[in-house]
């Protein structure tokens, strides 16, 4: 009722023209928020005793998929393929302002750069049209549609659609910050409420019935800064040109854990249905069952396959379900704020014929920090049309293991003064460096190599080193 009330007066604040539009928002909060209470009054969610294991077939292999067909078969399965990227998020775990898609990842080509190369790519050695949808948040929308005006000239339709913007919460009192439904006057008042938002924000933009009509069947949705998010044939000729075309609704793709995984989410069977089981939900009691490689073996790379006519009854017949995600916060201010957030992949279990893809790690090429910068930047791997591959010079097919201190490497522009150029890395397994450290040109790192600089010490990597398993400190050299 109180919040009812709340978000009737900001609704009174909005313009006329946009406020249709508002209103739609805020009844999408509106519900968030009614099951959030709910929520939080009946206890868990998840009942960790009804958790069964997947039935076999429910995850796949990748390794059984077809060959895809070649030249007009596939041209024509391309056709019916729409991608998507989400990006609403900003760049600021990497220290850079406006939109993280619009960092330069490798060769000064930024993940958006990337992308566009690759479905380029596509379009054209297929002559195929798969358009390129972007799901901006009103923190990346104006900058994106500014650097995409470049893009103009490329084979490749791109449209852009904004997410819902939401009204956080005081932790205390549950009363709405905002005071108008304007977000300039007040930008921290609002957040955008995680890529769940993706369905409903798509269909109300108009674009899920335009590609529907346009003839459009699957989605492939996944994070801009995935790196290994290509669009696979073999992926698109199982769910298009197999069978069974059609059949399967959902397919994640997920990928083995390692012990650096133990966080993603991963799939189980709950109440007969495929069900996205997320560190969040779990009782505190079972975090250490939720982290154990050997029980849940996978977990979700948040590249998802979706077919439109059935995201599009969900959405019709109301069925579609995803878990709240609370997220606390405190605002510079020293406000506590909620927002209540959603993952794209919960929905997973509104869909019928849902299915897991085991997929290789390489389709999981994450850039969160500068450690991951540092990978992707390297000979470790290729550039080929947008799309990098692990050089076949490389030995094994694990990538190392990288960890830069935060204070010195953390952000984009002080990591980059770091490095004359990036060390070669073919032969590098770990690689842990804190403090104020620089690497000249040409560097060589094999092995393991640490190299710690101490409070008010500096080390400076000359130019040429060659360093093989080495412990450097301080003055001391081992
Ligand atoms: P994040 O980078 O925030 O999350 O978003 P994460 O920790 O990897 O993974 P999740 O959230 O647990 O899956 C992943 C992608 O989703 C976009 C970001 O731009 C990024 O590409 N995103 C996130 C949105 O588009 N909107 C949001 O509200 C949140």
């Amino acid at each position: 009722g109180r919040l009812t009330h709340d978000l009737e007066k900001l609704l009174h604040t909005c313009p006329t023209h946009l406020r249709e539009a508002t209103q739609k928002e805020l009844e999408g909060f509106e519900k968030l928020f009614a099951r959030f209470i709910y929520e939080s009054s009946v206890g868990a969610s998840i009942n960790w005793d009804k958790i069964e294991r997947l039935d076999q077939g429910s995850v796949r292999g990748y390794g059984e998929l077809m060959e895809a067909g070649s030249g007009e078969i596939l041209r024509s399965l391309l056709n019916k393929l729409v991608v998507v990227k989400l990006n609403g998020g900003l760049g600021t775990s990497m220290g850079c302002k406006g939109p993280k898609s619009i960092i330069p990842v490798r060769s000064d080509l930024t993940f958006l750069d990337l992308t566009v190369q690759q479905i380029e790519h596509l379009n054209k050695r297929y002559g195929s049209e798969v358009p390129l949808v972007l799901m901006n948040s009103f923190n990346t929308d104006e900058d994106t549609e500014k650097v995409i005006r470049k893009y103009q000239g490329f084979k490749v339709k791109t449209y852009t659609f904004n997410q819902s913007h939401y009204p956080r919460i005081n932790r205390e009192s549950l009363v709405p910050l905002p005071t108008t439904s304007t977000i300039d006057n007040n930008r921290e008042s609002w957040y955008p409420p995680g890529h769940g938002d993706f369905y409903q924000s798509f269909k109300n933009s108009g674009l899920l019935d335009q590609f529907i009509n346009q003839g459009k069947e699957y989605v492939f949705i996944s994070n801009i800064d995935n790196l290994g998010a290509t669009v696979d044939l073999r992926i698109l000729n199982f769910l298009l040109g197999g069978q069974h075309p059609g059949q399967c609704e959902f397919l994640m793709e997920v990928t083995d854990k390692t012990r650096a995984d133990v966080k993603g989410g991963t799939l189980i069977k709950y109440e007969n249905k495929v069900r996205l089981l997320e560190i969040a939900q779990v009782p505190k009691e079972h975090v250490d069952d939720f982290k154990s490689v050997k029980t849940f073996k996978i977990f979700n790379t948040n590249n998802l396959w979706i077919k439109l006519s059935a995201m599009s009854e969900v959405m019709q017949e109301k069925t579609l379900d995803m878990e709240v995600i609370v997220n606390n916060k405190t605002l510079d201010n020293g406000t506590n704020i909620i927002q209540l957030e959603q993952a794209v992949g919960a929905a997973i279990k509104s869909f019928n014929g849902a299915l897991g893809l085991n997929v290789p790690r390489s389709r999981f090429l994450p850039v969160k920090k500068t450690d991951d910068l540092l990978l992707v930047m390297s000979n470790l791997y290729n550039l080929q049309h947008g799309t990098l591959t692990m050089s076949s010079l490389r030995q094994f097919d694990t990538t190392p293991l990288v960890k830069l201190g935060s204070f010195h490497f953390g952000k984009v522009k002080d990591f980059l003064k770091r490095f004359g150029t990036i060390p070669d890395m073919l032969e590098l397994d770990h690689l842990a460096v804190s403090g104020d450290v620089t690497f000249g040109r040409r560097v060589v790192l094999k092995g393991t190599v640490i190299i710690i600089a101490n409070h008010g010490d500096r080390i400076d990597i000359p130019a040429g080193a060659i360093l093989e398993n080495k412990i450097i400190s301080g003055n001391l050299r081992i």
